[in-house]
């Protein structure tokens, strides 16, 4: 497990592109935390890391972006998804032996549907208003 403290929107998207640097093909990465904690800020400078020249936003109504990049990102946004039904819908499992990455806002929402072997990335509020504490979870360095 690791830990980054970030100071500002450009602080977590710095540290996401660092981060995007270790992913290979099919690496899942759920994001958790509620809303405006800065999932996609950390998505955004992921998909810059991995070199990708698209706009980054949430996929709140199309659920789901691509971006072109070093590997082809596939960012979800789950809110709006309860149950295996409505993942289904989103084409989630097919995405999932596509060699995409896959990073998931929301995670929260389908936690039970989530393969193994997944980057954990757990975002909170700190004390000052533009702080937040970024917790990585990386699930095969514990094995
Ligand atoms: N340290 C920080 N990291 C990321 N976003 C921050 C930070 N401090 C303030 N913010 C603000 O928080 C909001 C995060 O928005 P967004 O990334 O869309 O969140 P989410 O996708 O989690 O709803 C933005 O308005 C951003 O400017
Ligand atoms: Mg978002």
């Amino acid at each position: 497990m690791s830990v980054f403290v970030s100071h500002s929107p450009a602080d977590t998207e710095a540290f996401a592109a660092d981060f995007a640097a270790r992913l290979k093909r099919g690496d899942v990465l759920a994001l958790y935390g509620g809303l405006g904690v800065g999932k996609t800020a950390f998505v955004r400078g992921l998909a810059r890391g991995l070199g990708t020249t698209s706009e980054v936003s949430s996929p709140t109504f199309a659920l789901v972006h691509e971006y072109d990049g070093r590997l082809p990102v596939a960012h979800f946004d789950m809110y709006r998804i309860h149950c295996m039904d409505d993942l289904y819908s989103t084409g989630f499992y097919d995405y999932l032996d596509s060699g995409n990455v896959l990073v998931i806002e929301w995670s929260e929402n389908v936690e039970p549907y989530l393969p193994d072997g997944i980057y954990r990335i757990r975002i909170a509020r700190g004390n000052a208003e533009n702080e937040r504490t970024l917790t990585i979870e990386d699930e095969n360095s514990v094995r």
